[in-house]
């Protein structure tokens, strides 16, 4: 049974297509995977929570405060329990209220608290389907990663025949089952991820840093996590929440991070430093705040280059570094691919649009043996995924 253990969440919005959803469910159910439900208060109107309940042989959630049991982290818990959240049907309300964050019901609510796929099944009148709006909204959330299946051209609810068809239960199903199908290509392995900027101490209140969020890294280690790998992340300060199912590591300085490293490097098959270490630290760190009146020459030494101090440690790891470059991008990023032995590096170029926080990015991949790889600007999310197929399949 290929569905069996995995743990699948069937959100139900209200539109005509929920009576489909039983059958979805069922489909589910008869691979083995363990299916809770939990339907908007419409969708209740469309189809009883009963006949949910009965399929998927669990209670069904609909809503945020029921009055049977306390509640207080109940979405947080249902956010964290499946491998996946399809929602079957999504109302063109529901995709809008995804798209801008709005949680004023339960599963707006978890839908927005999780961090697990989300696969959404549109069903809708043709002109709301094709509504710039609505077409708005689902393109940013594909750019963000949502899955959708989309819907089919048919005769609609209303008599009218065009797109807006819920895709048929045997459609989502399949589609399920090759997300889960899908090879892991990093099973077994141990990957170490470095990710964020690193701060160097000028006085108890000061530091000098870099504009790094972290976000590429983080997305890299959740990329690595879902391709079956073990990961460790060793980050740097960011303001990006843990990930989950990921041993975090948390360091300031880069002396603490090359620390980190060098402790967990050995037992590593895979090395990412997508972390931005300072490359300078103050040769002092005064011990009390610096006043306005100090006369003030930071006098800075260089800090340990965490990659190159690899070399004596290293077995047969694989090694991947990032480059950040204003000028002879290529050229610099090949250098320092030799200089530091890596078997590629990801070159981001300061363009008019820059790399830092933002949560689109595009990069250019450099090999050992010189070919090279742009990939088109998308969000740091997909972008993750498509170098960790890569990563594995470094020779
Ligand atoms: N790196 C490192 N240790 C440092 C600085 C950088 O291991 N002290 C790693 C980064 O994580 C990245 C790669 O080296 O993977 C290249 O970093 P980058 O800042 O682009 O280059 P530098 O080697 O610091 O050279 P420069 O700043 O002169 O461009």
């Amino acid at each position: 049974m290929s569905l069996k253990n995995r743990k699948i969440i069937v959100g139900i919005t209200g539109g005509i297509a929920a009576y489909k959803t039983p059958n979805l469910i069922r489909l589910l159910k008869k691979d083995e995977a363990e299916v809770r439900s939990i339907m908007t208060s419409s969708a209740t109107k469309f189809i009883t929570a009963l006949t949910i309940e009965t399929v998927s042989q669990n209670p069904v959630s609909v809503e945020m405060f029921p009055e049977d049991r306390f509640a207080g982290t109940h979405h947080i818990d249902m956010a964290d329990w499946p491998d996946l959240f399809v929602i079957a049907p999504a109302t063109a309300n529901f995709i809008a209220k995804v798209a801008s964050g709005i949680c004023d019901d339960l599963l707006s609510t978890v839908i927005c608290a999780t961090r697990k796929p989300i696969l959404i099944a549109p069903a809708m009148n043709t002109n709301m389907y094709l509504n710039p709006i609505t077409q708005k909204n689902i393109k940013f959330l594909k750019e963000l990663g949502y899955q959708f299946i989309d819907p089919n051209e048919g005769e609609l609810a209303c008599n009218v025949v065009g797109w807006g068809r819920m895709a048929e239960p045997e459609e989502i199903y399949s589609y399920i089952l090759k997300q889960f199908q899908k090879k892991k290509s990093l099973s077994n392995k141990k990957v170490l991820v470095t990710a964020g900027p690193c701060r160097e101490a000028i006085d108890p209140v000061r530091y000098i840093s870099n504009r790094s969020s972290g976000k590429m890294g983080y997305a890299l280690a959740s990329a690595a996590k879902d391709a079956g790998a073990e990961v460790t992340l060793v980050s740097g300060p960011s303001s990006l929440s843990d990930p989950s199912g990921i041993k975090v590591i948390k360091v300031e300085s880069t002396d603490e991070m090359y620390h980190a490293v060098k402790e967990r490097f050995p037992q590593s098959d895979i090395l990412i430093m997508a972390a931005a270490p300072a490359d300078f630290t103050p040769e002092i760190v005064e011990k009390r705040k610096m006043k306005k009146s100090d006369s003030m020459v930071l006098r800075l030494k260089p800090t340990i280059d965490i990659l190159s101090s690899l070399r004596r440690q290293r077995k047969n790891q694989k090694i991947i570094g990032f480059a950040l470059e204003t000028d002879r991008g290529p050229e610099n990023a090949l250098a320092k691919l030799k200089a530091k032995a890596l078997d590629m590096i990801v070159l981001n170029m300061m363009e008019k649009q820059t790399p830092f926080d933002s949560d689109l990015n595009r990069v250019t991949i450099i090999y050992k043996n010189g070919k090279t790889e742009k990939t088109a600007l998308m969000p740091k999310t997909k972008l993750a995924e498509i170098l960790i197929e890569k990563i594995a399949t470094l020779k």
